[in-house]
């Protein structure tokens, strides 16, 4: 019920977020505890400022997601770098269940 953005990331797009691990961030995570294979980065695709959508992949001032209607700057890892939101976009569950699949949500049980 909620829209995710699943990017498959380019090496630079890798290197950056890898980058922004030795940066202070407003809400602190390493990439790799971020994602399952470095190359895919699955994220919900609500800001967490006031839960617009944010543009996609390529904007704000570092390469990631930008929330224009307050000036959030996500990075490439989906992190919090500049202006309002107070946290990281949220990566949701989420598994690959084979080479070709991935499975965002909790099967219901
Ligand atoms: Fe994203 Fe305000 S909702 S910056």
């Amino acid at each position: 019920g909620k829209p995710v953005f699943v990017i498959h990331r380019t090496p630079e797009m890798i290197t950056s977020a890898q980058n922004g691990d030795k940066e202070t961030l407003p809400d602190p995570a390493k990439d790799a505890d971020r994602v399952k294979k470095p190359e895919f980065l699955v994220l919900l695709a609500v800001c967490t400022h006031l839960g617009c959508v944010p543009q996609p992949i390529g904007t704000g001032n570092f390469g990631g997601f930008l929330c224009p209607c307050h000036g959030s700057h996500y990075d490439t890892s989906g992190r919090i770098r500049q202006g309002p939101a107070p946290r990281n976009l949220e990566v949701p569950h989420y598994e690959f269940k084979d080479e070709k699949t991935l499975v965002i949500g909790k099967a219901l049980s």
